[in-house]
């Protein structure tokens, strides 16, 4: 579809569905209330007290086939558009393999922005073209919305619990992002851009940056200074859960239930430890709340994702 003016320019495969969704209701619309005009209006002037038109029974076809036929006819219109919003709709949720998994951390009032390789950024996202992108996204504070409006997505961030989008731009180019979340005093500046490069650009940009360091490498060290590696690296694992593999797993509780080990669990674990028991365990591990922030959990989860049980042991 054009770019229309004063309408944001679509960077996605998702965005231009997504005004085929929002035009194509919008015409729909129109043609239906233009209809009803121009019926009523006809209508009350033929109708009119006193005029000679016809005022019996309709004939039999009209009130039984018409009558069908646009019945049926509007419901298969409409559940083909929902059929086709749905469709689109489900392509942002849900994880796709091999994503990009880029991290935002929102608080009054910036956008904390960490790549896989440790390189981090401020109130801008750059991202590759192409490329299937997965934010995972938390609050430090309030509610704030991660808005892109060339992307046409637009999702809370919200403290104390990861919330996800996905895309995959294909346009290059400097692009809004927004809060959309009334978030305090300077909501309204708590925005940036989106850069999306061509994949040698962007490699070349990742490699411009200081402060490279590999995200779960720096989890490690964070895993040592904090003495994790005491209990969870002990050899024979009877006081905490062996940590290797666990990212992905189903975890058995004490309580009877069985958990995947996702991103959420993980932080859960590290934040109350007491929450989620699993099963032969004691709760003896210690709250990290407020130990550590947003930015360190990213980095301890992206080490117990990385971490299979080979290589050296820290201590
Ligand atoms: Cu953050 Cu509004």
């Amino acid at each position: 579809m054009r770019h229309f003016i004063f309408f944001p320019p679509e960077a996605s495969e998702y965005a231009r569905h997504i005004d085929w969704i929002y035009f194509g209701l919008i015409g729909i619309s129109v043609i239906i209330v233009g209809l009803v005009v121009v019926l009523m209006v006809s209508f009350g002037i033929r109708y009119r007290r006193g005029s000679p038109a016809v005022r019996g029974r309709l004939p039999e076809w009209v009130s039984r086939d018409v009558e069908i036929g646009w019945t049926v006819g509007t419901l298969f219109a409409f559940v083909f558009i929902f059929w086709f919003a749905a469709a689109t709709f489900i392509t942002t949720i849900g994880a796709t393999p091999n994503a990009l998994e880029i991290h935002v951390v929102g608080k009054q009032w910036m956008w904390k922005i960490e790549h896989p390789n440790g390189v981090r950024e401020i109130n801008e996202l750059h991202v590759p073209v192409n490329v299937p992108v997965r934010l995972v996204m938390i609050s430090q504070d309030v509610i704030h919305s991660f808005f892109l409006p060339a992307l046409r997505i637009k999702q809370d961030v919200l403290p104390g619990r990861y919330t996800s989008e996905s895309f995959t731009a294909d346009k290059t180019g400097i692009y809004n992002l927004f809060c959309a979340e009334y978030c305090g005093t300077d909501h309204a500046r708590m925005g940036g851009r989106i850069d999306i490069m061509t994949k040698p650009d962007y490699q070349k940009w990742l490699d411009a940056q200081p402060g490279a360091h590999n995200l779960a490498e720096k989890g490690r060290q964070l895993f040592a200074r904090l003495g994790c590696a005491g209990c969870h690296f002990e050899k024979g694992h009877t006081r905490a859960p062996d940590l290797a593999g666990v990212y992905g797993s189903y975890v058995r509780l004490a309580d009877g239930r069985t958990v995947r080990a996702d991103e959420a669990y993980l932080r859960d674990s590290i934040l109350q430890p007491a929450r989620d028991i699993v099963a032969g365990y004691q709760p003896i591990m210690p709250s990290f709340k407020g130990t550590v922030s947003e930015d360190q959990i990213f980095d301890l989860v992206a080490f117990i994702k990385s971490y299979s049980g080979s290589g050296e042991v820290i201590k």
